[in-house]
């Protein structure tokens, strides 16, 4: 028999908005975001944690909302790629870059790949273009054949590190 639906209320603050919502106990983290909150700039693309599209902030971390519930951003602060610019207004450095580059065609993979920079080079102050890799490797991308992603990336990792 199949379980019953739990209704659970959970407070967070999502791109530096308090919310507080009443979630199904089994709704994914990756709907919720897109289809409860409208927050449709993160993609959904293979749902098993192996296309890294669906990546957002969790209390500053990157995490792939795919493989989390709902009810585990209670308390939490979250941010998506709509809340990553500076102010919500400009494009931030690593935005800017992928702009610059033409580092995106379709743009699927995009936002969970400039969510996961976003964590890992202002962690990583001095990243080598192999970790740069190493970490864009978890990524997928069916258009551009990554060069592009990796030169934007590596002139994102300078200027965070110049302060530009
Ligand atoms: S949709 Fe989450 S990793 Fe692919
Ligand atoms: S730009 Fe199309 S999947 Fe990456």
């Amino acid at each position: 028999m199949p379980k019953a639906i739990k209704k659970k209320y959970i407070s967070f603050i999502l791109n530096g908005v308090n919310y507080e919502e009443e979630v199904d106990d089994r709704i994914l983290l990756s709907d919720f975001i897109r289809i409860n909150l409208g927050m449709t700039g993160t993609n959904i693309g293979c749902e098993h944690g192996i296309c890294g599209s669906c990546t957002i902030h969790i209390n500053g971390r990157a995490v792939r909302s795919c493989l989390s519930l709902a009810v585990e951003i209670d308390n939490c602060k979250v941010s998506t790629i709509e809340g990553i610019s500076k102010k919500n207004q400009n494009l931030s450095i690593i935005q800017k870059n992928f702009k610059q580059y033409f580092a995106l065609q379709c743009g699927f993979c995009t936002p969970g790949i400039i969510m996961t920079l976003s964590d890992y080079l202002y962690r990583n102050k001095n990243a080598s273009e192999k970790q740069i890799k190493d970490v864009i490797s978890g990524h997928l991308c069916r258009c551009t054949g990554y060069s592009s992603i990796i030169k934007a990336a590596i002139q994102s990792a300078k200027e965070i590190n110049n302060n530009v």
